[in-house]
Order: structure tokens, then sequence, then C-alpha cells
């Protein structure tokens, strides 16, 4: 090892083609999955106020926009459906003919090559707006598990080539695993939402999502933001049940966590860039106090960096047109 001056480290920062062929991390267009929020109705396509850029769509409408996320060579979507209708038991999660299993039907049949996600919850079909079944004034966990595995069952049966439970009751990986091997579903991936943290971040998607709780909040479930060593063990444990890639969420707060689920597990691993950090960066961005691109361009980065495989965010397509101009 030699020291200064013979190691000069500015040497290979000089210009940008130099830069270029040492840079480490290289984001790339197909690491992205876009997230939508479909609602009922026709021609809908309404603004989502705290998170400039994103909307609600309705299927006619969402039709059009993954046919466009398509083409930028975005890979996948991230649905989550706003129902007609709310009940104690979140029925319209596990409806055949719910909102997100006709979006899932209208979609693959418009863009079979596009892979649709859905995000499995009750959250945004309960009257009580919690992600489970209400027994006792808490979240009842194991009567839970049924719904959920029902839900996925059915979005699966409508289409969908991934599905993502977003819940964190224990357990509900394999009650998805099961029910789905048992309808001979075996070939059918689990994307697990296994390190989720009961995050103020979350604000914006719950008023585009219209989930937020009536009553109490998230943290009898979702894990509480100060811990690590935690989030290693719901990542083991989704793994021993069968997921085939498992999620840190939120992102950027929690780079940390990303980098010791990458270096304690070999599964793909995806972050989820949340609404709340979308929201920030669109707001400084909008007042001036942030380059609005280039902010944006070195978050997702760094949640690569950090070891996310693959970047859950409100801006996969933004992303896509700077990396495709940047050439
Ligand atoms: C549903 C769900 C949430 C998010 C994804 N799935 C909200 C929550 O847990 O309250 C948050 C996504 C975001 O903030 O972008 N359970």
């Amino acid at each position: 090892m030699s020291e200064f001056p013979i190691q000069r480290l500015r040497r290979l920062r000089r210009t940008e083609v130099l830069r270029h062929l040492v840079r480490e991390t290289r984001l790339s267009v197909s690491d992205l999955v876009y997230p939508l929020f479909v609602v009922p109705g026709r021609r809908i396509k309404e603004e989502i106020s705290s998170m400039p850029g994103q909307f609600r769509f309705s299927i006619d409408t969402l039709v059009k926009e993954c046919e466009e996320v398509a083409r930028l060579g975005i890979p996948g979507v991230l649905l989550f459906g706003i129902p007609e209708a709310k009940d104690e038991v979140g029925s319209g999660a596990y409806a055949r003919n719910g909102i997100t299993q006709r979006a899932v039907r209208a979609v693959k049949k418009s863009v079979p090559d596009l892979l649709v996600i859905t995000d499995v919850c009750l959250c945004e079909y309960t009257s009580h707006g919690h992600c489970g079944v209400i027994v006792n004034g808490e979240v009842d966990n194991d009567k839970t598990l049924d719904l959920l595995a029902k839900t996925a069952l059915s979005h699966v049966q409508a289409g969908a080539d991934i599905v993502a439970p977003s819940d964190m009751m224990d357990g509900r990986v394999a009650a998805i695993r099961d029910i789905l091997d048992e309808g001979g579903l075996s070939n059918i991936p689990i994307m697990a939402y296994s390190a989720k943290y009961a995050s103020a971040f979350y604000g914006p998607f719950r008023e585009a999502a219209e989930s937020t709780p009536q009553f109490g909040d998230r943290q009898g479930y979702q894990m509480d933001p100060p811990n690590i060593r935690e989030a290693l063990r719901e990542v083991e444990q989704d793994v021993l049940e069968g997921a085939d890639m498992v999620m840190v969420k939120p992102a950027l707060p929690y780079l940390d966590v990303i980098a010791r689920v990458r270096a304690t597990f070999d599964l793909p691993l995806a972050a989820y860039n949340v609404s709340g950090e979308y929201a920030m960066v669109k707001a400084a961005a909008r007042n001036g106090w942030l380059d609005g691109e280039r902010v944006t361009m070195e978050v997702l980065t760094a949640i690569k960096r950090a070891g996310a495989d693959i970047i859950i965010t409100y801006h996969a397509k933004e992303v896509a047109e700077f990396i495709r101009s940047a050439g």
C-alpha cells in the first residue's frame, strides 16, 4: 500500500468518462417497480394532493398507464385497490370481482408482459382501517391469516404474477404458500414485506389509499423503528415460511437495515421508497430548495448501493426518463 503523494484518489474523478468507468453502483430501469392505485369508476385520473405526479386511476385509465410503464421498460407494477365499500372483515379484499381482481385481469389482458404484483392486505378494505380482523379491540393474528390467504389466492386466480403481503401478521407467508400450493399455484412467487416498520412516512399513502386506522395505530403489528436485530428475525421467519423475495420498508431512513439484510440473506431483496420519502423530495423540489432530479437519482442509487436489488418507487417513470436521456 502506498500513500500520498503516490496515491491520489482524485485522479479517477477528473472527467465524467473516468468516473463512469469506475462507478460502483448503477441504477437501471430494470431495478424498478411502480406502485399504482386503482379505484372504481371510469375515466378517473385524480391527482393525490400529497404526492404530486401520482394518481388514483379507474381500471380503463390504469390500463393506459400500465402500457406507458411497459413502454418505458419498467418491469413491473405494484397494485393497490381502493374498494367501493368497506366492512369489518374487509370482504372486498377477497371478492372474486373486487377492484384489485378486476384491475389485474384488465392489465394482464392488455399488457401481458408487465409483471403485476399485488399488495395483499386488508387495511384498504376494512371499515376500521386496520390490516386484520378486530377481536376485543385488537387485530387478531390467526383469524386474519385465512382472509389474507384468500385474498392472495383471488389475486393469483385473477392473473397476478407475484403476491406481496404487507400486513405484518405472523405466519402469513406460510398461510399464503399453503393455499397457493393447494390450488395448484406452486409456481407463483411471494414477495414478503418482511421488515416493515410502523413509520410516519406512510402518511401520504394513507390519504391515497383511504387506509388510515380509525382508532389506535399499527404499532401492535408493524415493527418498532429503533430495532434492527428484530428485522433479521422477521426476514428469517419469512424465508423459513417460503418467501421468494423479502423487503425492507421504508427505504431511505432504513439503509442500515437494507445493508444488514443483504449481508445476512441471499434472497432477492426489495426496498420500498415509500410515499413520505417521495413527498419530501417533491415538496422541496417544488419550493426550489433542492434539485429534484439529482436528489431523486442520489436517493435511489443510495438504496441500491445499500444492497437492494429491486426498488419500489413512485419515481419509477421519471427515473426511466432521466436514465434514458442520460444515455
Ligand atoms: C398497506 C400498505 C401501506 C403501504 C404499503 N402497503 C400502508 C400502511 O401500512 O399503513 C405504504 C406505502 C407507502 O407509504 O408508499 N398495508
